[in-house]
């Protein structure tokens, strides 16, 4: 069920999406300033003004929330409201110009999440979800695709920033739902991945190693779609957890049993 402080959440999360969506659109065709966080793991002064902007949106409406945003930090709270912010989810496609990257703004209550957006400014989509209360884009109601079968099922998947440690590992992945899917993706934001499970341009989404700011607005969303999200393993996601696969629910055991006989060859 919605209630008001749920709205409220939503339009103020919504507003400040749109906003810091304008400012990623505005600098994604020019040069940009690039720090390292990690060896491949890129942050540019946008990322920092787009969640400095959030922040402050967020700390203005709601002083008493807890926060966990990207590249800030904080710590998230166990009981009462919590945001978790990515200011810019495809930060490496934004640094090349490539223009798919995306906004994701969730607000979770006692653990659980209540409400979602993600903005993909190059499409002015914004994807928009309350817990209960299905999932839209710019408006109108979205759905998860009926395919039940999964070779002829579209899926998507990213790589961690640990991928040249652990190429093989991820690459075992990769290969077993090459042969078995009609086809595989790689497209660089967790959260449009997410989402486009939700709208049913993907039938599945597989990835190790995210972070909660990166799956923690695209989780709700795909949910109130009529999506499954769990682990590997299939227990209940966790998005603290390590591994995450959503699907549209119909292919969801197909895939767990590829990623079963892919984990029981690395044993
Ligand atoms: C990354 C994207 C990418 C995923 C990486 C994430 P960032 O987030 O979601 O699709 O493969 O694991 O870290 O760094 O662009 O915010
Ligand atoms: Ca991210
Ligand atoms: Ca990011």
């Amino acid at each position: 069920m919605t209630t008001p402080l749920m709205a409220e959440a939503l339009e103020i999360a919504k507003s400040l999406a749109l906003e810091a969506g304008g400012i990623i659109a505005n600098n994604l065709s020019v040069g940009k300033q690039v720090d390292f966080k990690g060896v491949v793991d890129p942050v540019t002064s946008i990322d920092r003004q787009c969640e400095d902007l959030i922040l402050a949106g967020l700390r203005d409406a709601f002083p008493a929330h807890g926060i966990v945003a990207e590249e800030t930090g904080g710590r998230a709270t166990e009981s009462g409201p919590c945001w978790y912010v990515d200011p810019i989810d495809g930060t490496c496609n934004f640094v090349h110009s490539l223009p798919h990257c995306a906004v994701s703004i969730a607000q979770f209550v006692d653990g659980r999440p209540q409400v979602a957006v993600v903005y993909d400014p190059s499409r002015n989509e914004l994807y928009e979800a309350q817990n209960g209360d299905g999932a839209r884009c710019n408006g109108n109601g979205i759905r998860v695709s009926s395919s039940a079968r999964l070779d002829r099922s579209l899926l998507v998947t990213g790589f961690p920033y640990d991928r040249r440690d652990k190429s093989a590992f991820y690459l075992a992945y990769f290969e077993a739902f090459l042969c078995r899917a009609q086809d595989l993706r790689r497209l660089g934001s967790a959260a449009l991945d997410l989402c486009w499970v939700a709208c049913g341009r993907f039938e599945g989404f597989f990835e190790w190693g995210l972070q909660p700011w990166d799956t923690a607005a695209g989780w709700l969303i795909l949910r109130e779609a009529g999506g499954t999200v769990t682990d590997f393993r299939g227990h209940g996601y966790d998005p603290s957890g390590r591994s995450i696969l959503a699907s549209n629910g119909l292919i969801h055991q197909q895939c767990l049993e590829v990623l079963h006989t892919v984990s029981a060859a690395e044993r």
